[in-house]
């Protein structure tokens, strides 16, 4: 027979993991959404009969919208809560969903899919805030990469998806099947608890008591927890102000925008948001092609789990070195064999092993990394005005090579569009070197004083 307490904890344990279930669904929304775009858009060109440059804002409106999204989820989640924000994002998911199945104009489309990217926007906003809010210490690292891995777990779902539909050329079906999993986070969002930080920030500790209660399993450690935040808070966040006046502060801000500026220059959205395409243009028929964009999918989620297994070991600097080393090269051989004409089937097998290699090189590196970088460099004042810009930045890099890469193949050709983006992935050694600080196993306060004290960027974690 179970005593009182341990059925409390179990209890306890079965809230959290529900709470923290719920939260890393919003990863697989964003990344249903990010991946289901690249097998659906053939098709659409098909039935519009649309243009390259069409095709062009379709795919990238939806991260015009998260770009916006990402900037209002800040202030939402401030004035409505983290909770409300989240529901307000998910009944989003499902609208934005079920007018893209709808769409009667190739207008009407890109319409839908800014609404998604609002979705997108305020859930990648939220959701890490969320889970980082309401997860206990020592699970904190592991909520933020369990959410990282279900982004990619959703790009690989959207693929086989894609694929599954294809054999029809249904791109209503595929864009529209994303309802479901929307309604089905909407329901479990409508449960969620209130993030007990948010709850103190309001003066409502009573609530954040009680929420903590039923997460912990236990009034003391509910009470304990309830006075740390209220001890960080005493540490109110200056964001804007503080940015103006302490060049300190503005160099931490500068690092996290070129960071995801680099993370998107890789190229990797290209691949994300484009590879049915790339691999009809090396040549392979409709069905192959999405078989094979369904692979990349599936190696984006494994290689993930290199980056969670390495990063607090082998450190931060070593693994992105790797990965542009690695990236520069994928790329550089996929341009040399489209440069060739890729005639026979052993080169064009070659060239999808490489766009594999550069995708493997990504999700080791610098797909993980910069997003925990980013949360890493930030001094505590101007933790989420930081993390919101570089958010942002994300989508507006997201934006820039979904927005331009078909153009780019239309005007220099497919063996210099990958080149460029080879010679980038190169340069970014270059910046790692010169830019980048190592701050495997450092704490937050210690990057903290480092950076205040005007150190150069790439010593602050020393
Ligand atoms: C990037 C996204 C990308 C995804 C692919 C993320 O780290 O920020 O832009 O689509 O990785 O897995």
């Amino acid at each position: 027979m179970s005593t009182p307490i341990a059925t409390a904890s179990a209890d306890a344990r079965r809230h959290a993991a529900f709470v923290a279930l719920l939260a890393a669904l919003a990863g697989l929304m964003f990344g249903l959404d990010v991946g289901v775009i690249s097998g659906a858009q053939q098709f659409i060109q098909r039935d519009f009969a649309v243009s390259d440059r069409t095709i062009e804002l379709i795919v990238s409106f939806m991260t015009v919208g998260a770009a916006i999204g990402a900037a209002l989820a800040a202030w939402l989640s401030v004035h409505f809560g983290r909770k409300r924000s989240l529901i307000f994002s998910a009944a989003l998911f499902v609208l934005g969903s079920l007018t893209c199945a709808a769409a009667w104009s190739p207008e009407a489309l890109i319409g839908a899919r800014l609404i998604l990217g609002l979705a997108i926007g305020i859930a990648a906003f939220t959701a890490p805030l969320y889970l980082a809010e309401i997860a206990s210490e020592d699970r904190r690292g592991a909520m933020i990469s369990t959410y990282q891995l279900m982004i990619t777990i959703g790009i690989f779902v959207a693929f086989l998806s894609d694929t599954a539909f294809g054999y029809t050329g249904s791109w209503r079906w595929m864009l529209g099947i994303i309802a479901l999993p929307g309604a089905l986070f909407l329901l479990g969002v409508l449960g969620l608890p209130e993030s007990p930080r948010w709850l103190v920030l309001r003066g409502r500790h009573d609530d954040a008591n009680a929420v903590l209660h039923k997460l912990r399993g236990d009034d003391a450690s509910a009470r304990r927890e309830v006075a740390e935040i209220e001890e960080q808070l005493r540490t109110p966040q200056q964001g804007w102000q503080l940015f103006l006046r302490n060049r300190n502060f503005r160099r931490s801000v500068g690092l996290g925008i070129a960071l995801q500026i680099v993370q998107q220059l890789t190229g990797i959205n290209v691949v994300m948001y484009y590879a049915p395409r790339i691999f009809g243009d090396m040549g392979y028929a409709t069905s192959a092609s999405l078989w094979f964009t369904a692979i990349v999918g599936l190696t984006n989620v494994l290689a993930t789990f290199i980056a969670i297994g390495l990063v607090d070991r082998i450190g931060r600097k070593p693994i992105l070195y790797a990965g542009f080393v690695v990236m520069a090269i994928g790329l550089g051989i996929v341009g040399l064999l489209m440069h060739m004409g890729m005639a026979t089937q052993g080169e064009r097998l070659l060239a999808v092993a490489m766009l594999l290699v550069f995708v493997v090189g990504f999700a080791f590196s610098a797909g993980p990394l910069v997003w925990t970088l980013c949360s890493e460099i930030q001094p505590l004042k101007g933790r989420d005005f930081g993390i919101g810009v570089s958010t942002v930045t994300n989508w507006i890099g997201t934006y820039i090579v979904s927005a331009t890469f078909l153009t780019l193949l239309n005007h220099f050709g497919h063996a210099q569009t990958f080149w460029l983006y080879a010679a980038f992935n190169a340069a970014f050694l270059l910046f790692t070197w010169a830019l980048v600080p190592e701050t495997k196993g450092v704490s937050l306060e210690h990057i903290e004083r480092n950076l205040m004290d005007g150190r150069p960027l790439r010593d602050i974690g020393a």
